[in-house]
């Protein structure tokens, strides 16, 4: 079966002549959205239909059309009868209102995010984020867009119709069993679908048409460009608007990323054009291209025969018909103001390092790590002081490219393997493919402001859903070392902390109430900076923690822990 219907794709992407029509997903548009997580099922191919999840239907979920400014009131209503998450992938929020790993949704309750849009116009998308089980959750069909709009941009003359216009593409990549059921984790995702579309074809006027396109796949990166190879214009990166198009006639797409592009239809009416991928043109060492490593002998598992792997491929059939009435019919020469931090103005530069756990440079099969550790929803790997301004360069040592996307911030590219940023890179950023091979790297610039939370953390990670389930993931905290920890020992009786003065190399809080479990705990210096947080694994919480002293400098500190009833500090002294 499935072999025939790989073969029958192939014969449609020779014959162009696409068989479906394009759907494009719902539109929510208001401050008040209720989303309900479900089990469904969807004819994706002939035969027998496939068990699926949606959001408010049976197969990916509303676009949400939001305003910089609306105060957002969210409901997720999981009925899945699993656990799950909603993360809004892009979008700069609180760390609670994230929806990352521990913001879990568990089955048949409500989760209730509050918060207000502060991003600029942009294209951001929502998917599920449970650790280990977000390939399976995003595979199985969850996913939706995010439109942001602004002033700034409704002033441009732009297509912004939905539907008509200005038109959502989610590009994934499946695989799909004997019996048509979707496998997670898979590195033969043969099947292509544009909005859960196989074989997909839409209708577009003849004038200016913009197309917000995600790459929504597990793992795949295409590269976009025009049968015919005409030009087309790139106006968005993942987090707003460029400062002028860019004409282009290929555009790298690697998972999680969004680009927003202009298409001249001008004049075309009756003509077909493919938005296709070029993958046979990308080098070694990119998932999509004939080899995924830099060298081409290094085998992924079931990568191939896929007739997708270095090939071309049609992703969709356009159609050009008629005008609508007040057509867009030109591309406009300006569009945004785009303000870069600059490197000078850096409070701090970190390190990241892309390396598989086994099997060091030739390894394609995972699992990989960061700095040498794989994800621990126990561990907090990076602390960042609320408002800095910091440089990360991440080095990939890696035969494979990564796409690394970061949560909380959008960041600006300040080089890619020591040489200028792509210009189609340039622009707010939140994913970007690190180049594999040793010694593959890329250096970014952001600013972690207005939210600090020292609990709940933030995650960053690679964006192949298979790496990041895998623990090619890591969390930090922001914390503001203004705001004042209560340096007393309020309640003296709260808990006891031994040996004090520290003689040694371990600590002891104790609390006294013996039915009170210590959760967390966070160590802060004498200017109020927090230097350490550890949160505890559940299955080790009790009443009583020994800590590490030993990496401190001497000096007065705090100790704060972290109950279900809320935090405790007393000071202690390291000698
Ligand atoms: Cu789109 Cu942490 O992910
Ligand atoms: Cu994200
Ligand atoms: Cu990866």
């Amino acid at each position: 079966m499935k072999q025939f219907l790989t073969f029958a794709l192939l014969i449609f992407t020779i014959n162009a002549n696409a068989q479906n029509q394009l759907i494009i997903p719902s539109v929510i548009e208001d401050t008040v959205i209720n989303l309900t997580l479900q089990n469904g099922t969807h004819q994706f191919l002939p035969g027998q239909v496939t068990t699926t999840m949606g959001v408010n239907g049976s197969i990916l979920g509303p676009t949400l059309i939001v305003n910089k400014g609306d105060n957002l009131d969210i409901n997720v209503t999981n009925d899945l009868g699993q656990p799950t998450t909603i993360h809004w992938h892009g979008m700069h929020v609180s760390s609670p209102n994230d929806g990352g790993p521990h913001t879990i949704i568990d089955p048949g309750t409500t989760w209730n995010p509050k918060f207000t849009v502060l991003d600029k116009a942009s294209t951001m998308w929502y998917h599920p984020h449970l650790h280990h089980f977000t390939d399976e959750h995003v595979s199985k069909g969850i996913a939706g867009f995010i439109i942001v709009r602004d002033a700034e941009e409704a002033a441009l003359n732009l297509p912004r119709t939905y539907g008509v216009d200005d038109i959502p593409l989610a590009i994934q990549t499946k695989d799909f069993d004997a019996n048509n059921q979707v496998v997670p984790l898979s590195n033969a995702d043969d099947i292509l679908m544009v909005n859960a579309t196989i074989d997909a074809f839409t209708d577009l006027p003849a004038q200016i048409v913009r197309l917000r396109v995600l790459n929504g796949s597990s793992q795949r990166v295409f590269n976009l460009g025009l049968s015919g190879n005409q030009t087309f214009y790139q106006i968005g990166t993942d987090g707003g608007l460029k400062e002028t198009p860019l004409a282009l006639t290929r555009l790298q797409l690697a998972p999680g990323e969004r680009t927003e592009i202009l298409l001249d239809l001008n004049g075309l009416e009756g003509q077909t054009i493919q938005l296709m991928s070029y993958a046979s043109e990308f080098p070694n060492g990119i998932y999509g291209s004939t080899s995924p490593g830099m060298n081409p002998n290094m085998p992924l598992d079931f990568y191939n025969p896929n007739p997708l792997n270095g090939a071309d491929f049609n992703i969709l059939q356009i159609n050009v018909v008629a005008q609508t009435a007040n057509p867009v019919t030109t591309i406009p020469t300006s569009l945004v103001t785009v303000t870069p931090y600059l490197e000078a103005d850096a409070d701090f530069s970190r390190n990241l390092t892309f390396q598989s756990t086994v099997g060091g440079f030739t390894q394609l099969n995972g699992d990989f790590s960061i700095n040498n550790v794989s994800f621990d929803m126990n561990v907090i790997n990076i602390t960042i002081p609320l408002d800095n301004i910091e440089i990360w360069t991440i080095q990939n040592n890696s035969p494979i490219a990564h796409p690394f996307h970061i949560h909380d911030v959008q960041f600006y590219i300040l080089d890619v393997n020591g040489a200028p940023t792509p210009p189609s890179a340039t622009g707010l950023k939140d994913t970007y493919l690190i180049p594999g091979g040793q010694g593959g790297s890329i250096r970014i610039i952001t600013k972690f402001d207005d939210f600090a939370n020292d609990s709940i953390p933030y995650m960053y990670h690679c964006h192949m859903l298979m790496h990041e389930d895998g623990g090619m993931m890591g969390q930090f905290v922001v914390v503001d070392p203004t705001a004042s920890i209560e340096d007393v020992d309020v309640n003296e009786n709260e808990f006891i902390l031994f040996p004090n003065p520290s003689d040694g190399v371990y600590m002891t809080a104790k609390l006294t109430d013996e039915s009170e479990l210590i959760t967390a705990y966070a160590v802060v210096n004498s200017l109020g900076q927090i230097v350490s947080y550890h949160k505890i694994d559940e299955k080790e919480v009790s009443n009583i923690y020994s800590f590490p002293v030993f990496e401190y400098n001497s000096g007065m500190y705090s100790l704060r822990i972290y109950t279900k009833n809320g935090s405790y500090t007393k000071k202690f002294v390291v000698k």
